[in-house]
């Protein structure tokens, strides 16, 4: 959640390079943290440098982001879903998820009843692994494999739906992985993707993010808040981590653009929403302020302020959606169907 400080530009050079993916790469797990070596060699590689981090954030993942497999994240999710793509058709039968990450979306949808069975992909071995691992606990009928949504590794017409959060924005060719998410969709078939950043909210989510930071790591340094402080080490590896930050996330989305992908892509009944304004104002400072401070600082307490505070200023969003242009809520969905044969 922390930026390393420097110019917007490194995110553009990012964007640039676009190698393709060595298969040994993509079959090696990787456990140990990513040295400032490695971090400078991914620099100009997004997809090395989506595998360092979240190899790297896969152990740690779901209780960085409070996901969890319970109501709560059930509810998060299944909500996300209707919100674009509404009720009908459920539930589907064979659901893929690209970019799972720990399974956060497909598992609880599936738990939600969206659908029956499921298939986790992520760039990640370590994501893929966690993602399994989840599933099992949860006793949910999925598979899983390591994956580029740029190259996924199923058959024509294979799923009924294709799911992802938060995955868009980090692939360097989204109208490839979009044109692949509808060659394995059956035809009808659907795809629903949620929590991807747009332009104008995920520039003051930023700013939010960076001024927390600071404020809070400086805070933190005074006498007597030493219990605050995170252990230095453990500082420099966040700063590695947010220095791989700024090389794998790729794109924010204007909605008009992320629609025109889609069905440059091929896609028809397209629709793109957006959510989230006050909520990500709060969600994010809130969210960097957790990491800034030793984990388990601060309490049930908190973790009640800060999920009441984000589920009333979502409410209030809601309202403000028939005032509020489109492109200033952080959060875009976008839902599209494989024309029928
Ligand atoms: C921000 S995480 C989101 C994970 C999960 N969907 C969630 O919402 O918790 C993005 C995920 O996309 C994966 N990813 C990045 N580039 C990818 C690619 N080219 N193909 C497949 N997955 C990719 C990452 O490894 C990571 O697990």
């Amino acid at each position: 959640m922390s930026e390393p400080e420097g110019p917007q530009g490194e995110r553009g050079a990012a964007r640039a390079g676009r190698p393709a993916l060595a298969p040994a790469v993509l079959s090696e797990k990787r456990t140990e943290r990513a040295s400032w070596e490695e971090i400078e060699a991914a620099r100009d590689d997004p997809k090395q440098a989506n595998i360092l981090y979240h190899d790297w954030e896969a152990g740690s993942y779901d209780e960085k982001w409070s996901i969890s497999y319970d109501e709560r994240c059930v509810t998060y999710a299944r909500e996300r879903f209707e919100l674009v793509a509404g009720t009908e058709g459920r539930p589907y039968g064979r659901a893929l998820e690209i970019g799972s990450g720990t399974g956060f979306f497909l598992l609880n949808l599936m738990q939600a009843g969206v659908a029956k069975t499921g298939v986790v992909t992520d760039i990640s071995p370590g994501m893929v692994e966690v993602a399994l691992r989840n599933a099992a606990g949860l006793g949910l009928d999925v598979e899983g494999r390591v994956a580029d949504a740029e190259t996924i590794p199923y058959p024509d017409a294979s799923v009924d739906l294709v799911v992802g959060h938060a995955v868009l924005h980090h692939l360097p060719d989204v109208e490839q992985a979009m044109r692949e998410v509808l060659r394995v969709l059956k035809p009808g078939g659907r795809f629903v993707f949620a929590g991807e950043p747009t332009r104008y909210g995920d520039v003051i989510a930023r700013r939010l993010s960076r001024l927390t930071w600071w404020a809070a790591t400086r805070a933190t340094r005074l006498p007597g808040l030493g219990s605050w402080r995170r252990p230095r080490q453990e500082l420099d590896e966040s700063s590695r981590a947010a220095a791989l930050e700024w090389v794998v996330d790729l794109h924010t989305f204007a909605p008009a653009a992320l629609r025109r992908v889609a069905i440059a892509a091929g896609a028809v009944d397209v629709e793109v929403r957006t959510e989230e304004l006050t909520a990500a104002w709060f969600g994010w400072p809130v969210r960097t302020f957790e990491a800034a401070v030793p984990p388990g600082k601060l309490g049930w307490n908190w973790a009640t302020f800060a999920y009441r505070g984000w589920s009333r200023l979502s409410a209030l969003d809601r309202r403000l959606t028939r005032v509020v242009p489109a492109g200033l809520f952080y959060n875009a969905l976008v839902t599209g169907v494989r024309p029928p044969d």
